[in-house]
């Protein structure tokens, strides 16, 4: 086995966790040299896809082109990468223009070296060895992983649920609040149960709508 291979197997890679600082790296995409930092202040959806010229991972990519405007209105980028070349990713994007009319307005990284894809855990050897899943990490505006999604190759992603997961990412943000099963935007939010027996005999006079003392919700 090559030293660097050897070296591979044998070192558990830390791979980033929520909470954690999204790793920074610099590369080469269809917008020229990138890095992460430069997304520091804004949302940001970072995308691995398996291959170019692939049917699933176009109608992703179409699908993101459908989103794309409404992810700007509330500060959120995109970005995608697979171990394709620019040149190859140029191609693919003018094709989804050409036969979708959808204009791919955000950058695809060219991780040819892989360098990012072990970076972040996007290659799953027991699928493909060489090519990266369908992995979703949202990065917050200070740099912080704040959710991570794997698909496998054959499963098309949900646009709509990766929405509704930085929508509700920044109402927990901006309300101090959790978001239920199936909430959407303009639904009722959880408000954070009481820590302490005197805060749970306040809790059911507070205002809320309440199932138990631990269990409330409200408005907002
Ligand atoms: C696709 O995008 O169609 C695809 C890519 C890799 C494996 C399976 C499907």
């Amino acid at each position: 086995m090559e030293a660097k291979a050897e070296q591979e197997v044998g070192e558990a890679r830390h791979l980033p966790r929520i909470g954690e600082a999204a790793p920074d790296f610099e590369a080469e995409s269809t917008f020229g040299t990138i890095r992460l930092e430069d997304f520091r202040g804004s949302w940001l959806i970072f995308f691995s896809h398996p291959a170019d010229f692939t049917p699933v991972c176009t109608t992703e990519f179409a699908a993101f082109a459908e989103i794309q405007d409404e992810l700007k209105q509330i500060n959120v980028n995109l970005m995608g990468l697979s171990v394709d070349s620019v040149m190859a990713h140029i191609a693919w994007v003018r094709n989804i223009e050409e036969k979708f009319g959808l204009e791919i307005q955000f950058p695809v990284i060219a991780d040819s070296d892989r360098k990012v894809a072990h970076l972040y855990g996007m290659i799953m050897p027991g699928e493909s060895k060489t090519e990266t899943a369908r992995c979703v990490f949202v990065i917050d505006p200070d740099g912080i992983l704040r959710s991570l999604i794997y698909y496998p190759m054959t499963t098309g992603r949900n646009m709509q649920e990766l929405l509704r997961l930085v929508r509700a990412l920044q109402t927990t943000d901006k309300h101090t609040v959790s978001t239920p099963a199936n909430w959407q935007p303009g639904d009722a939010v959880i408000v954070p149960p009481p820590r302490t027996q005197e805060l749970a005999e306040e809790r059911l006079h507070e205002g809320y709508d309440c199932k138990d003392w631990y269990f409330c919700q409200k408005a907002i």
